[in-house]
């Protein structure tokens, strides 16, 4: 179904007459799913050219937030949703259409959104009843500023009763580290560092490099397990894990990391390790019905 996008304007004089009405040129909000199917729509402006468009995914805040068990997934159901407005036709309702547009033409209980702190789509998604829920801190760390051989002593320092383990290979599924870290490594985009005592892990990180002349990876965690926290297992894992990937793949220049901007023992970890604020994030939501 189209829906017809119109909106007027007028500027009026100072005896009050309308001296000048402008008519914006209708839009038509229309689906358009891409090859495999997923949600999208597009605002078409006259002659084709699209003005705006908007899309459903799943939910994957940190790209592979299985991995962590604190990752902070929302209601069962929920999608991630992103709406784009080409600059020249913001401010004239077309991101609002969209966005009735996909509310009409799902049954998604919860859509998110996650927005760079301070810009307009906060302020977007606010006025359209979305719920700000979180708050994150990607941070960066650059090779070029890590000092080799402190890294070496941090990872040769010794944590009594536990040993440094590492796996690297393609992640299919959602494997349980465990499972992992007793199958052989092969070639692969992912880097794991678990640190476990007699087989318990107790810490683990892992690493995801993109495209093989990418030169920066994503990293998730570092996670310390319950009953092994205090122990400084975040940052001896992490500071192996820096050293790690640089052997395996040699072509990282860098590593981006993000986490919940309310984790100070997170925040320490990877400030001593040399990470540095790379932007902020804003969770909105916004459920059919109430919050869960
Ligand atoms: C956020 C965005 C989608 C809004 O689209 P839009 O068509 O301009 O939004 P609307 O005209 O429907 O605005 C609806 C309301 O949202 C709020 N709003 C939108 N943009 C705003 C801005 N720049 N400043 C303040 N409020 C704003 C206002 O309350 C506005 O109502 P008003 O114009 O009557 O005051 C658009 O700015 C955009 O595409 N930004 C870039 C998004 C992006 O980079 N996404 C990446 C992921 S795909």
């Amino acid at each position: 179904m189209a829906y017809a996008a119109v909106r007027s304007s007028a500027l009026f004089g100072t005896a009050g007459a309308a001296i000048v009405v402008a008519m914006e040129p209708p839009l038509d909000i229309v689906p358009a799913p891409d090859r495999s199917g997923a949600p999208r729509w597009q605002a078409l402006a006259p002659h084709g050219s699209v003005a705006g468009v908007a899309g459903l995914w799943p939910v994957t805040p940190f790209g592979l937030d299985f991995l962590l068990p604190t990752a902070p997934v929302t209601r069962p159901g929920a999608a991630e949703l992103r709406v784009y407005v080409a600059p020249r036709w913001r401010r004239r309702g077309v991101g609002s259409r969209l966005l009735t547009a996909v509310r009409e033409q799902t049954a998604v209980p919860c859509l998110v959104s996650y927005v760079a702190v301070g810009s307009p789509e906060e302020r977007f998604y606010a006025r359209h009843g979305f719920s700000h829920t979180r708050s994150w801190r990607h941070e960066l760390l650059t090779y070029g500023d890590v000092h080799q051989a402190w890294l070496g002593e941090l990872v040769d320092a010794e944590h009594p009763g536990y040993r440094l383990s590492h796996w690297t290979g393609d992640l299919f599924g959602a494997p349980r580290v465990e499972d992992l870290l007793r199958s052989p490594s092969r070639p692969g985009d992912a880097v794991w560092t678990a640190a476990d005592a007699d087989g318990d892990v107790g810490a683990y990180v892992v690493a995801v490099v993109g495209t093989p002349s990418g030169g920066r990876a994503h990293q998730y965690g570092p996670v310390v397990l319950p009953g092994h926290r205090g122990r400084r297992l975040s940052r001896w894992v992490n500071a192996a894990l820096i050293q790690r990937l640089r052997e395996v793949h040699p072509q990282v220049t860098e590593i981006e990391t993000a986490g919940a901007a309310d984790d100070r023992h997170l925040l320490a970890t990877l400030r001593h390790l040399g990470f540095r604020p790379l932007r902020r994030t804003s969770v909105y939501e916004l459920w059919d019905g109430a919050p869960s």
